[in-house]
């Protein structure tokens, strides 16, 4: 994750690394802050070899970027966060796939990564979809390559996003696998119950949701994120309690919830005890979101 227990790194002189190939404007400051993660997975293996991904896509991309990601590299909590929620959300998208080997893919804010390197299973289909200057930007440096892989331009704070993916009527015959990392915790909290609330309406029976959340208590504070500082982007969405991303909707079940705490030993899991009697939500974590 680009987010977490690394707020409380010291936060450095603001000198966003310019997000842009030859031919597109320089991003956003929201979504610029796509580098924070590309960084980590093309480089951060060196750095947690036990997490490493090994994701050559990230590695080419940076390279035809040709952008400096220093800075991003030294928040070492933010790469091994991101590490880690890369390896959860793709085990939880070979288990999906492997039940259900037709089915759609649908990764919403997508930035730059490319989870369908290892979630290809032959026969299923992936989703890519961003903001129009991220998709403009993507198609640059990842031109199509297989008719399973597609792309959508699509702005969650659009209340109807969902018709933005056109998902033909074969993708919705059988339960989708969606993926939200990154993303959610930039927008208001009302749009963000409109993102779950539509996915609870329209997605099929049995479909996924992926999302990773950040404590109530890191919203405003990106100045104090070691890398999200540097963008200018800030943290408006943050819960206190689990409970708050399926009570916007009668169909959402929470399936399963990891806390990054797992990967910092005691440490980590002393600190999320102490913090647990006011909060049920870690500082920073996974949730796996279902439909019925
Ligand atoms: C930190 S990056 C994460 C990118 C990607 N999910 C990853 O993990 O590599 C945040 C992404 O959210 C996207 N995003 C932010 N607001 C969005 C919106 N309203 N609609 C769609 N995408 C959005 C940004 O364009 C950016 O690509």
């Amino acid at each position: 994750m680009q987010h977490g227990l690394s707020f409380f790194s010291p936060p450095p002189a603001p000198s966003p690394p310019r997000v842009a190939a030859p031919a597109t404007e320089p991003l956003h400051a929201v979504p610029s802050t796509l580098l924070i993660p590309l960084a980590a997975r093309a480089r951060g293996d060196a750095l947690f070899p036990h997490l490493a991904c090994h994701d050559t896509e990230a590695q080419r991309q940076l390279a035809a970027l040709n952008t400096r990601v220093d800075s991003y590299l030294a928040d070492y909590p933010t790469v091994l966060n991101i590490l880690w929620r890369t390896r959860r959300v793709r085990a939880a998208g070979e288990a999906f796939f492997a039940r259900h080997p037709l089915a759609w893919g649908v990764n919403l804010g997508c930035g730059l990564s490319h989870y369908f390197q290892w979630l290809d299973q032959g026969r299923n289909t992936w989703l890519d979809a961003d903001l129009p200057e991220v998709m403009a930007l993507r198609r640059t440096l990842a031109p199509h390559s297989s008719p399973r892989l597609r792309q959508a331009m699509l702005d969650l704070r659009n209340p109807q996003w969902w018709q933005a993916l056109h998902l033909p009527r074969r993708a919705l015959a059988q339960p989708l696998f969606m993926l939200c990392e990154g993303v959610l915790m930039y927008l208001q909290p009302a749009q963000v119950r409109q993102v779950l609330r539509e996915f609870a309406t329209q997605a099929p029976a049995g479909s996924r949701l992926l999302i990773d959340t950040l404590s109530q208590c890191a919203v405003g504070q990106a100045g104090l994120h070691a890398s999200v500082c540097r963008t200018g982007a800030q943290f408006h969405w943050g819960i206190r309690h689990m409970r708050e991303l399926t009570d916007c909707h009668p169909r959402l079940r929470l399936l399963q919830t990891h806390s990054v705490a797992e990967c910092y030993g005691w440490a980590g899991l002393a600190m999320e005890a102490l913090w647990r009697p006011w909060f049920s939500a870690p500082l920073y974590g996974l949730a796996e979101l279902g439909v019925e």
